[in-house]
């Protein structure tokens, strides 16, 4: 029977409707069947939330919603679970965890009647002044792109498409729109890229966001070697790409985002994608219908495969957050909760032991759940538990919870920032690096008076921590979530051994910050931004300079205590074949059941190039029960070696000797060995960007 047979009820316009063709084929027969009007249609979307939809072929509109922290009350009207702030997620180093929140927010996204998630959001942190730092994950490009992978996958396996944002190089607020990062090859591949190539490559992420910015001297929106040469051509990415809100009005024109690869400017008639533009622009042959099927096509084949084209109209319900899901957020924050001191063992309490506890500070009864707060990452859920919220109702009743710190057995101190502009908010940088002098002052006056003093810190990065040594302990908590107070009381009380590890270096001072060289590093002049500091960025940077940070990278301490012991490299001479396996053992020698965050960095001494001293290359959180051992093999790969060469372009890994660490943080080497590459390595990739 042909295809034009009139019995064939998927013939000619409806084609696309045939489930036995496969994804390409169908995306191909819809384009055929689009008019050209439609299809310019489809290019921008139908108001703040939603793509158009061409009801001429049954085709409904799709709704985005924002993460990544959970569902956004502002694009669904849905109070969805609030999840701890990305760099929450990311100082839990639990890959198995991140997986579990991309399910549970794939889940969430699904009954609020979406279809895409605005997240992950995977910018490197490049500085602690970023407003978005406490949404993004860290300033380690392996350890976000393994969470990435992670995440992606999670939210992918519920039908829901995952949204990886902000491509690329958005790592300040000031002047987002207008400022180009200026930035070497090398620092794009091997910091700034990573996570969107592994989210692409390994998670299949079905989406992209384009960030406001330009990428030296191309708005990321129409930068087509971004966009088409590295994302499609050398990554193989068949989704969509998305702007970010409004960046389409900033751009040269819309055909030229169009050209460029950009599937989608959102919001709707906000992105100045006017029809009438557009058709002049085909007729005069600025833009060719084949560059619109090319872009056009991700959007399609993302609407097969997440079920929006064969499936019906996903209800939208009501009490998207389940207790389930509440609990999962529970368990998040705590394992992203990083005890950074704890002297004489002061935590965990013991509850029975305790009469008066003051709790205290401006954090312990704020909150940081509520609608656009943050920005587009706020998320409202359906209640959110305070630090005093969750330490009053762990200890209430045992014990008298009080504010004045004298006489008490212990004082908690809840310090640090929130969500205001110029604190951890998306569009304005933060102001200060230091916390408020009230707060300092508070606590200094608490330690004078009580030694049992414990600091909580709420904020979603680096503050100055001068103060730290006064104190007995000091618990990051990060931006939480809605049962943030419970985990915080779960790690009071050690009901959960801390395993958070610090995914960004905290400097004592923000010029030690290898981005505060000067105004033209950040936040630029408006019009550029340097990124001199190339490669090295965070730990990178402190460990070449030899700067004292006031916490490193990794660093993160539990109620147990962990011994390394063994190590073994499986080639003390590799040819770069296959994997080279690496060993060792691990015990928990205390006297609790925990987890340890295992870190393996590399280096390579005898590079050519300037390189970081150490760069991580492999990890794993492994849970131990006391006493218990276990042998932990990781598998490095040539490409865990290499450095990005700029002339020609690609992966370089040099024959020489490298260095193995492995340890407890990126400062508390516990390990070492060495082996030889004996082969010269290089892997060749695409166009400069
Ligand atoms: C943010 C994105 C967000 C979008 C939609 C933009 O301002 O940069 O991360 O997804 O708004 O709210």
């Amino acid at each position: 029977m042909s295809s034009h047979d009139s019995h064939d009820p998927h013939a000619g316009e409806q084609a696309f409707r045939n489930r036995g063709l496969d994804i390409g084929d169908r995306v191909s027969a819809l384009l055929a069947a689009l008019t050209l009007d439609e299809k310019l249609g489809l290019c921008s979307g139908r108001n703040f939330w939603e793509t158009r939809s061409v009801p001429r072929l049954g085709i409904r509109s799709m709704r985005l919603t924002d993460g990544p922290r959970g569902v956004a009350f502002h694009s669904t009207w849905r109070r969805g679970t609030a999840f701890p702030s990305g760099i929450a997620l990311g100082a839990s180093w639990d890959t198995d965890l991140a997986r579990r929140h991309g399910e549970a927010l794939g889940r969430e996204t699904r009954e609020a009647g979406a279809h895409v998630v605005l997240g992950p959001a995977v910018n490197l942190c490049r500085t602690p002044m970023c407003g978005r730092t406490f949404e993004y994950l860290t300033e380690d490009p392996h350890l976000n792109a393994r969470l990435t992978v992670s995440y992606v996958r999670g939210v992918q396996g519920e039908k829901v498409a995952a949204c990886v944002k902000h491509f690329a190089a958005n790592n300040q607020e000031s002047k987002r729109m207008q400022v180009s990062a200026q930035v070497s090859q090398r620092a794009l591949r091997e910091l700034y890229l990573p996570a969107f190539e592994a989210a692409v490559r390994e998670g299949g992420a079905q989406a992209v966001m384009s960030a406001y910015n330009g990428v030296n001297g191309t708005k990321a929106g129409e930068n087509e070697a971004l966009l088409w040469d590295v994302l499609r051509e050398e990554w193989g990415f068949e989704g969509f790409v998305v702007s970010d809100w409004f960046a389409a009005r900033k751009a040269t024109s819309a055909e030229a985002c169009i050209r460029a690869g950009m599937s989608l400017a959102m919001p709707g008639r906000w992105s100045r994608y006017r029809m009438r533009d557009l058709r002049e622009a085909v007729r005069r042959g600025r833009l060719h219908e084949e560059d619109l099927d090319r872009a056009l096509r991700g959007l399609l084949r993302v609407m097969f495969e997440i079920g929006h084209i064969d499936e019906p109209a996903r209800p939208r319900r009501r009490g998207i957050s389940t207790p389930d899901s509440q609990v999962l957020a529970r368990e998040i924050a705590a394992a992203g909760i990083t005890m950074l001191r704890n002297e004489a063992g002061l935590l965990p309490l013991d509850a029975s032991r305790l009469r008066k506890v003051a709790v205290l500070g401006p954090t312990a009864r704020q909150r940081n759940c509520l609608p656009l707060w943050g920005g587009s990452a706020g998320v409202w859920p359906p209640h959110e538990i305070t630090p005093a919220d969750g330490i009053r109702e762990a200890l209430g009743r045992s014990a008298e919870i009080v504010d004045d710190p004298a006489g008490a057995d212990a004082a908690i101190v809840c310090v640090g920032l929130s969500h205001r502009p110029g604190g951890d908010s998306e569009g304005v940088d933060r102001k200060h690096f230091d916390l408020p002098s009230a707060q300092v002052a508070l606590i200094r006056k608490t330690a004078a008076t009580n030694p049992n003093t414990i600091v909580i810190l709420v904020a979603g990065g680096p503050v100055s921590m001068d103060w730290a040594e006064d104190v007995s302990s000091v618990l990051v908590a990060w931006y939480p979530g809605m049962e943030g107070g419970r985990a915080i009381a779960d790690v009071l009380t050690g009901a959960v051994n801390p395993s958070g590890r610090l995914p960004v270096t905290f400097p004592r001072r923000l010029p030690d910050s290898p981005a505060h060289r000067s105004g033209r590093t950040f936040p630029g002049d408006g019009r550029e931004v340097l990124y001199q500091e190339g490669v090295f960025v965070g730990y990178r940077h402190f460990d070449r300079e030899d700067i004292a940070p006031s916490f490193p990278f990794g660093h993160g301490l539990s109620y147990s205590d962990f011994e390394y012991s063994d190590l073994q490299v499986e080639h003390a001479r590799w040819e770069g074949e296959g994997g080279l396996g690496v060993s060792f053992s691990v015990r928990n020698r205390g006297d609790r059941d925990g987890a340890e965050v295992v870190q393996l960095y590399v280096g390579d001494p005898e590079s050519s190039v300037p390189r970081p001293p150490r760069e991580l290359r492999a990890f794993e959180k492994r849970f131990l029960r006391a006493g218990e051992s276990a042998r932990i093999r990781f598998e490095l790969q040539v490409r865990d070696l290499a450095w990005f060469c700029e002339s020609p372009l690609g992966w370089r890994a040099e024959p020489g000797g490298f260095e193995i660490e492995i340890g407890s943080s990126s400062r508390d080497i516990r390990l070492r060995g060495r082996f030889e590459l004996v082969k010269d390595w290089f892997l060749a990739v695409g166009p400069t960007v």
